[in-house]
């Protein structure tokens, strides 16, 4: 089974992920907090492509049912309920039951992207539910008829980012392992044997991967250090959210 990597949305055509099961990955942040919203009871979280799509979406829904949430560049969009820290959606109080409509630079357009090149279902992975996606994949694989798996990063204002691709490097290592312990012989394309030689050579740093990495950087000079600490978490969650083409849900 071909197995590739897409280090940021720019970089996706119809052809090479066309019939593709996909899954995309955006560390800092959009997916570790789509992620924690689901744990913390949230109903679904809708990613949209613009703010403006955000707002009318919400426009004409009861006001206690959803939750306007996301960034721009980093920093809190007005007007909107919260930012896209992912400690804003920890508290069952604030999300259970709520149906988030969330916009971020890259992450949010990068689910949509997926879906609608793909054609299919898109999981949603982060350090956090690392091998519970892998997994997810492996066994999806071994019943489903699709083309090949393709891991798709949110990346950085349409550039490769070092966590997202530090991820996908060790989902592709996973993956691959849980492929072959199924009779599947894996085909990894170059850009996976990349990514995934790099995470390894760096396996058991994830905290530092992410400080070193632009956004990273970026995040904690305008003081969210605590995110990445949080992110870096490999495997803190056995979840497996998937966009259905409407919002992200716990199936
Ligand atoms: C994005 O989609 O670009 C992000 O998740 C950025 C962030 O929240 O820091």
């Amino acid at each position: 089974m071909k197995i590739d990597v897409i280090v940021a949305p720019t970089l996706l055509d119809e052809k090479t992920i066309k019939g593709y099961q996909c899954a995309v990955i955006d560390v800092l942040r959009a997916t570790s907090t789509i992620i924690t919203a689901l744990v913390s009871g949230a109903t679904g979280v809708c990613p949209c492509k613009t703010i403006k799509e955000a707002k009318t979406s919400v426009a004409k829904l009861p006001r206690g049912s959803y939750i306007l949430g996301g960034e721009e560049m980093g920093e809190n969009i007005p007007g909107f309920d919260l930012g896209n820290s992912p400690f804003e959606y920890m508290s069952r109080e604030v999300v259970e039951g709520r149906v988030i409509y969330s916009y971020t630079t890259n992450g949010t357009g990068a689910i949509r992207k997926a879906f609608e090149k793909s054609g299919n279902p898109v999981y949603i992975a982060a350090l956090l539910n690392l091998s519970a996606v892998s997994s997810a994949l492996v066994k999806a694989a071994s019943v489903d008829k699709f083309e090949g798996i393709n891991i798709l990063c949110g990346g950085r204002q349409g550039q490769p980012s070092e966590e997202d691709n530090f991820c996908a490097g060790l989902m592709i290592d996973t993956l691959t392992r849980g492929l072959k312990a199924c009779g599947i012989a894996p085909r990894l394309g170059d850009t996976a044997s990349t990514v995934a030689n790099d995470a390894l050579s760096k396996r058991g740093r994830s905290l530092e991967v992410l400080r070193s990495s632009e956004h990273g950087r970026f995040l904690e000079s305008i003081g969210f250090a605590d995110d990445l600490i949080f992110a870096s978490r490999i495997d803190f969650y056995n979840i497996v959210p998937l966009f259905n083409g409407e919002m992200v849900v716990l199936p």
